[in-house]
């Protein structure tokens, strides 16, 4: 069985773009692959996390996970920091990276250039990424479009690694959402929709009460086309509309057009605004049960358990290749 793996940062709450490009192709994948999800809290502190806040934010991840359709029995769920032998891993990996190939991801150049005291850690992010990818030898990563460029790095360590001390990873690949690569900040269709956004008023989250949901829909940035059509360069706001509901409701988006042909924006807002509300709603009716019940202690346990022993046996297999050992080399 081919193993999927994928993991979600606490730096702010889930997003219907978390939801869309990650978790909810996890939930499809399930039943035919081995599947793994974490909370990436390591990765989260890049950024300087008020510490209360991201701790409460581990648990209510994972209860969403669970609350969005990832069925525990179906997928060893887990938080990637009690797992030590991946920032261990990710040390070995990150001797075998050049700081040229760190340095030219996208999100580590726009990230640098917004704070000049950036830490260390936000350049040697995505060797921790390919540390969570390869000790596993996951061999798909569902993300986003923006996490792409991170999972072909974590190939190219893997491959940089086995021709230089033998067949050690499986080589992954990243597996894209058809439609929802990304979903765009309502306000602002041309920027990516992110939980750490300041200003959430174009920014959908999980934990949104219906009336914003809604709220936040209608006040969503359209253009004077008047025509309820996918073009992402002339209408990128009707598109991400388009996006959201196609997903949301499984009806393609020549569908979804058709259907609102002669239509006026008004009309297709509201569909999409109640689609949207309706079905966050029902995930959270599902979240507070599962927060409030006592099976997440259980699940982690034997989440950090599973994962600790594949981690900690790849460890010592590449600890072995490298010459980091008491065993003499044959
Ligand atoms: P993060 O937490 O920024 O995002 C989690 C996942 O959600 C996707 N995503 C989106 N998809 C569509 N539209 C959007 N607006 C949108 N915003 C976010 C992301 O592409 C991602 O798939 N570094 C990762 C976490 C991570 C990871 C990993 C992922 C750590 N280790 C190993 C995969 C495998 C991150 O910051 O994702």
């Amino acid at each position: 069985m081919k193993r999927i793996l994928t993991g979600l940062k606490p730096t702010g709450d889930l997003t219907l773009g978390n939801y869309i490009g990650a978790i909810k192709q996890m939930v499809k994948m399930q039943d035919e692959y081995e599947s793994f999800l974490f909370v990436a809290d390591l990765h989260a502190l890049t950024i300087y996390q008020d510490p209360k806040e991201l701790n409460e934010r581990i648990r209510k991840f994972i209860a969403m996970y669970i609350a969005c359709g990832i069925d525990p029995n179906k997928n060893t769920i887990y938080i990637q920091s009690e797992n030590e032998y991946i920032p261990a891993i990710s040390f070995l990996l990150e001797c075998n990276t050049t700081y040229g190939e760190a340095s030219r991801m996208i999100q580590f150049k726009e990230k640098s250039k917004q704070n000049a005291n950036f830490s260390v850690g936000l350049l040697t992010y995505p060797v921790l990424m390919a540390a969570d990818i390869l000790y596993c030898d996951s061999d798909y990563v569902p993300v986003g479009i923006d996490q792409k460029q991170h999972v072909e790095l974590a190939r190219n360590i893997a491959i940089r690694f086995n021709n230089r001390y033998g067949e050690t990873f499986n080589l992954p690949e990243p597996l894209l959402n058809k439609n929802g690569t990304k979903i765009y900040d309502l306000k602002n269709p041309d920027k990516k929709m992110s939980k750490s956004e300041e200003n959430p008023v174009g920014v959908i989250s999980m934990f949104d009460d219906r009336e914003s949901i809604i709220s936040k829909i209608m006040k969503a940035t359209t253009d004077n086309y008047n025509k309820v059509c996918f073009d992402r360069e002339k209408q990128p706001g009707i598109s991400n509309l388009l996006t959201i509901a196609s997903e949301l409701s499984n009806i393609p988006i020549s569908e979804l057009e058709q259907q609102f042909a002669n239509k006026g924006y008004g009309e297709f807002k509201k569909y999409v605004a109640e689609l949207t509300a309706n079905h966050i709603e029902n995930i959270q009716k599902k979240y507070n049960q599962i927060l409030n019940s006592d099976i997440l202690e259980d699940i982690l346990n034997k989440g950090k358990e599973k994962t600790k022993k594949i981690a900690q046996e790849k460890y010592k297999i590449m600890k072995e290749k490298i010459g980091v050992t008491r065993n003499i080399i044959k």
